[in-house]
C-alpha cells in the first residue's frame, strides 16, 4: 500500500473515482476513501500501474496521507457532504485542508468553512464542471477560499485541468464560498443554454418540419461557426443516435419531462436576492417546472388545442441562420445576466471575483465551455470593472448584428403558438436594458397612489407624496 500521499479523495461515485485517476495519472500519490467495497474494488482495478490506493476506513485513510492533509470531497451535496466531514475530522489535524468539489450550496460552504476553522482546519468550495468523462480527462476547476492553503493543492489542480490555449482552466477565483458561487451561476448558464437550445429544436422540428437528421446537420454545421460550443456539439450527436430497442432515433422515445437537482433554482434564488436579473436563467428553470405536469399540458392541449406549430418561415438557409442569429444572441445575453449577477456576488460577499479569469477557466472543459468565451474574456481584459458585458464594443457589435434576427424569431414563434419563453426573455431584458426610460414611473405612481409610498420627480430633489383621489 503507497503511504505518504499527496492527495486524499473522499467518495468513489464515478465523478470522485474518474478525478482521483485523472490525478494520479499525472503523477501525484493519491488515496481514495469510500465505505462500499465495491467502489473500491473498480478503483484498483482502473487504477492499475498508477499512484493509487484505497481504503474504506476513515482513520486508516487519514493516515495515508502526507502532512499536512489535503483532502478532495466528492459526495453528493447536502447531508451526506456534512456525514463524510464528521467522519474525518476526528483523525485530522490542525492546518489539514478539506476541499468540497461537489455541487454544494455556497451559504453551507460558508457555514462549513466556519465551523471547521474554528478547529484550525482549512475548508475550500470548489466547482468541477465536466461531467464524468470532464473528471477523469480534464475539467473546469472553480476554487474558492484561502490563497496559502490554495498553493498547496495547486500543482494538483492546474496538472488535472483542461487545457484552453495551453492555459489550465483551474484557478483561485476568490474568497470564502467563490468557488461555488462561480459554479452554481455556471449551471445556471448552462440551464439556460439547454433550454434557448430546446427551444430552437422545437421551432425547427414543429415551426420548419426538419427531421431528426437535418436538425443533426444543422446543429453540426453551427459548431462549426461562432456557436461553437460543448452543448451545441452533443445535441448535434443526439439526433442522430439511434435507440438500440427500436431502431429509431433515440431522442422521440424520450419522456418530455426535464430533472433538476436544484443549482439552476438556487441561481434564481441568489439572483433574486442580489437584486440582478437574470430572466433567461427564471425562464430556463421554470420551464423545466412546467415540464413536469403532464396531465394539467395535456388537459389544457385538449381544451385550447396543441398549436400545430407551423411557422411561417420556410426551412430555407435564411430562416436557419436567422435562428442560429437569435441563438447567438440569446447565449451573449444569457452569459451576460450570469456575469452581472457574478459582480453583484463579488461585491456584496466581498469574493474579489476577476471576470477575466472566469471567462479564461470556462475555455475548457466545463459544459458551458464556447467559442464565444474568448470574446468574454476579451472584454474583461479590455475593461476590468465593465458593469454589463454588452456594453464592451467587441460584445456590442455582435448584439448588434445579431438582435433583429432575435426579435425576428420570437415574433415568427408567438404567432405560430410555438413556446419560446428563454428567447422571449432574452429579448425582453435587451430591450428593457436600451429603453432609456422604462414604465417604472408609473409603478411609482401606483405604490404612492395605493400605500404613499412617495415618488421622485425628473424635475426636483426630494421625496414626493400626491393626495391622488382629491
Ligand atoms: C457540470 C454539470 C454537473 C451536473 C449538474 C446539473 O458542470 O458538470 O453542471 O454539475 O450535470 O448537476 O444537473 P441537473 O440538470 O440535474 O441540475
Amino acid at each position: 500500500m503507497i503511504k505518504n500521499c499527496e492527495i486524499g479523495v473522499v467518495g468513489l461515485g464515478v465523478m470522485g473515482r474518474n478525478f482521483l485517476l485523472n490525478i494520479a495519472g499525472h503523477g501525484f500519490s493519491a488515496a481514495g476513501y469510500n465505505r462500499t467495497p465495491e467502489k473500491l474494488a473498480l478503483l484498483k482495478e482502473e487504477g492499475k500501474g498508477l499512484p493509487v490506493t484505497g481504503t474504506g476506513d476513515p482513520k486508516e485513510f487519514v493516515a495515508l496521507l502526507r502532512r499536512p492533509r489535503a483532502v478532495i470531497i466528492l459526495v453528493p451535496a447536502g447531508a451526506a457532504a456534512d456525514s463524510v466531514i464528521e467522519s474525518l475530522i476526528p483523525f485530522l489535524e490542525k492546518g489539514d485542508l478539506l476541499i468540497d468539489a461537489g455541487n454544494s450550496h455556497y451559504k453551507d460552504t460558508e457555514r462549513r468553512a466556519a465551523a471547521l476553522a474554528a478547529q484550525g482546519l482549512f475548508f475550500m468550495g470548489a466547482g468541477i464542471s465536466g461531467g464524468e468523462e470532464g473528471a477523469r480527462k480534464g475539467p473546469s476547476i472553480m476554487i474558492g477560499g484561502d490563497k496559502n492553503a490554495y498553493e498547496r493543492v495547486r500543482p494538483i489542480f492546474e496538472a488535472a485541468a483542461a487545457k484552453a490555449g495551453g492555459e489550465p482552466c483551474a484557478a483561485l477565483l476568490g474568497s470564502g464560498s467563490s468557488g461555488h458561487f462561480v459554479k452554481m451561476v455556471h449551471n445556471g448558464i448552462e440551464y439556460a443554454f439547454m433550454q434557448l437550445i430546446a427551444e430552437t429544436y422545437d421551432f425547427m422540428r414543429r415551426g420548419l418540419g426538419l427531421d431528426n437528421e437535418e436538425l443533426s446537420a444543422v446543429y453540426s454545421g453551427w459548431n462549426k461557426g461562432e456557436l461553437n460550443s460543448y452543448l451545441i456539439e452533443i445535441t448535434a450527436r443526439i439526433f442522430s443516435r439511434a435507440d438500440e430497442k427500436t431502431g429509431k432515433k433515440l431522442v422521440d422515445a424520450i419522456r418530455d419531462a426535464a430533472g433538476q437537482k436544484g443549482t439552476g433554482m438556487w441561481t434564481t434564488q441568489a439572483a433574486l436576492e442580489l437584486r440582478t436579473p437574470v430572466p433567461t436563467i427564471d425562464a430556463a428553470v421554470a420551464m423545466r417546472d412546467l415540464s413536469f405536469y403532464e396531465t394539467e399540458r395535456a388537459a389544457a392541449a385538449g381544451l385550447f388545442g396543441t398549436p400545430a406549430g407551423t411557422s411561417d418561415a420556410d426551412s430555407g438557409e435564411k430562416n436557419l441562420a436567422r435562428l442560429r442569429n437569435a441563438l447567438h444572441a440569446a447565449m451573449l445575453l444569457t452569459y451576460a445576466q450570469g456575469m452581472a449577477l457574478l459582480s453583484a456576488a463579488s461585491k456584496k460577499r466581498g469574493y474579489g471575483l476577476d471576470l477575466e479569469t472566469v471567462a479564461r477557466i470556462w475555455r475548457g472543459g466545463c459544459i458551458i465551455r464556447s467559442a464565444m468565451l474568448e470574446d468574454l474574456r476579451s472584454a474583461y481584459l479590455r475593461e476590468p470593472a465593465l458593469p454589463v458585458l454588452f456594453l464592451d464594443p467587441g460584445i456590442a457589435k455582435k448584439i448588434k448584428d445579431c438582435h433583429e434576427d432575435l426579435r425576428a424569431i420570437v415574433s415568427s414563434a408567438a404567432l405560430a403558438g410555438l413556446p419560446v419563453p428563454a428567447f422571449m426573455s432574452a429579448l425582453g431584458y435587451f430591450d428593457a436594458w436600451r429603453s432609456g426610460r422604462l414604465p417604472a414611473n408609473l409603478i411609482q405612481a401606483q405604490r404612492d397612489y395605493f400605500g404613499a409610498h412617495t415618488y421622485e420627480r425628473t424635475d426636483a430633489k426630494g421625496t414626493f407624496h400626491t393626495e391622488w383621489e382629491k
